[in-house]
């Protein structure tokens, strides 16, 4: 089970990732009925795997690995949960904007950004990015036992 749910985390990981570095990439193109579509789709699938990675993630917390008090005890993982929340948080704003462009996309439109909320929703997408860099890093920590 330990190994099954550890597969699980790293799955939903990297599809996390994937998720936000597709996002990134299309929402920089012209944005077409076509890749309105993708980004709606993709942020979708970004939102599954954020569900499956926290659902995971506590599961392996409280039952499969060192213990609850353990990471409840880790700088390294606190700081990691608390960027989790935070990236989760940010990713509504995108979520928002994708989702407002239902109507256009069922006209056969592509979506009109103005210039401002295009670098906005860049912008966040670059932030939750970085987060995950750091997330990366507070969990090889929080794993060897390092910043408790
Ligand atoms: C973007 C989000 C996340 C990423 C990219 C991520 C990534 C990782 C990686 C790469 C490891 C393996 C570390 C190693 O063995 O060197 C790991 C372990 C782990 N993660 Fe996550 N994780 C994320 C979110 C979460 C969340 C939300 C939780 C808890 C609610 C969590 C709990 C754990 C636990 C318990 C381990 C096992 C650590 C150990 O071996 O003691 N992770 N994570």
């Amino acid at each position: 089970m330990t190994t099954l749910f550890a597969f699980l985390h790293h799955l939903s990981a990297f599809t996390l990732v994937s998720a936000l570095a597709i996002e990134f990439a299309l929402i920089r193109s012209e944005l077409t009925v076509s890749s309105a579509r993708r980004l709606q789709v993709t942020d979708l699938v970004l939102g599954i795997s954020a569900g499956a990675l926290f659902i995971v993630g506590l599961l392996r917390v409280f039952l499969f690995e060192k213990g609850a008090s353990y990471y409840f005890h880790s700088h390294a993982f606190l700081t990691k949960f608390s960027l989790f929340i935070i990236v989760g948080l940010l990713s509504i704003i995108p979520t928002m904007e994708f989702l407002s462009w239902r109507g256009a996309i069922k006209a056969g439109q592509a979506p009109v950004m103005e210039a401002n909320k295009r670098k906005r929703v860049t912008a966040v997408i670059h932030a939750e990015l970085a987060a995950v860099v750091i997330i990366l890093l507070c969990a090889a920590i929080m794993a060897r036992g390092g910043w408790v």
